[in-house]
């Protein structure tokens, strides 16, 4: 299905990228219906617009002009700076769409008036289109607001609606969670390389950056590091590998 609507990105980090690249590739979007903007990085915005055929711009006015739906895809401490250059300009003809964890839809509500708002948290699965997406609408946000945002999101994977109540435990299940099978990687490289194996090798198996300073996700991996995660898959490894020299000298045995 296609959105027929003018989009505006403000941000243009992993996520934009992610979701520009998915609705292109799912043929959802045109590059001529998308304007994109960032906060000071002129060499991405400059790639952005070589490498995927959007407009780009530095002038927000500008952007809330020529577009219908804006995606705020910045991290939730520029939010408020955000929300108060663009607040002049929100009218009731935009659908605003954040994927910013943790900021509420009244919040957004109350710097930018009439616009009506949808939540969206997707995770890192984004880029490689399998993010499951969950998505909550505001106050003033209806059905066919949903539905564009569902159309969106769908181009990059599975999407579920659910009530904004429930936008913190998904961020902490489904938007950190591809960090969490990978902290679990991680350990089992440790122990891999523990247990004998080169460290170039494990290495290539856990190569990607998922994480923030003082995200929910750095939050949710410190816990993970408390409850003994590491420690865990260590002695797991270990006693594997015993159980493996244990059969090794005894190799009529049935194996458990
Ligand atoms: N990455 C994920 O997998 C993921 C998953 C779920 C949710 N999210 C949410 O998505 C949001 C963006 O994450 P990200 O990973 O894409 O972050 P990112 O790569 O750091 O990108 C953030 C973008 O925001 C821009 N920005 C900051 N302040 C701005 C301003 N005042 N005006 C215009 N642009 C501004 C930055 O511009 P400059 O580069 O010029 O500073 C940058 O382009 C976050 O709120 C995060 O919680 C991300």
């Amino acid at each position: 299905m296609q959105v027929d609507r003018t989009i505006g990105f403000i941000g243009a980090g992993n996520m934009a990228e992610a979701l520009l690249r998915g609705v292109f590739a799912a043929g959802v979007l045109r590059p001529t219906q998308c304007t994109v903007t960032n906060k000071s990085n002129d060499k991405r915005l400059a790639r952005l617009a070589r490498a995927l055929a959007v407009r780009t711009t530095r002038d927000k006015a500008r952007l809330m002009a020529e577009s219908e739906v804006i995606i705020l895809a910045v991290k939730p401490h520029d939010m408020p700076a955000v929300l108060s250059e663009i607040g002049p300009y929100a009218t009731a003809r935009h659908l605003i769409v954040s994927v910013a964890a943790g900021v509420p839809c009244e919040a957004i509500e109350r710097c930018l008036g009439a616009s009506p708002v949808v939540r969206a948290m997707p995770n890192t699965s984004t880029a490689v289109r399998a993010s499951a997406t969950a998505i909550a609408s505001g106050r003033l946000a209806g059905p066919d607001h949903l539905a564009i945002v569902r159309t969106l999101f769908e181009a990059v994977g599975w999407v579920g609606v659910v009530p904004e109540s429930m936008l913190d435990a998904v961020t902490a299940v489904s938007g950190s969670g591809p960090a969490y099978i990978y902290m679990l990687a991680e350990a089992l490289v440790d122990s891999g390389e523990q247990a004998g194996l080169p460290r170039d090798l494990a290495r290539a198996l856990v190569g990607e950056r998922v994480t923030s300073p003082g995200g929910t996700t750095m939050a949710g991996l410190e816990a993970l590091e408390q409850g003994g995660l590491r420690a865990a898959v260590r002695a797991a490894v270990t006693r594997a590998a015993r159980r493996a020299r244990e059969l090794r000298s005894a190799p009529a045995r049935t194996p458990r």
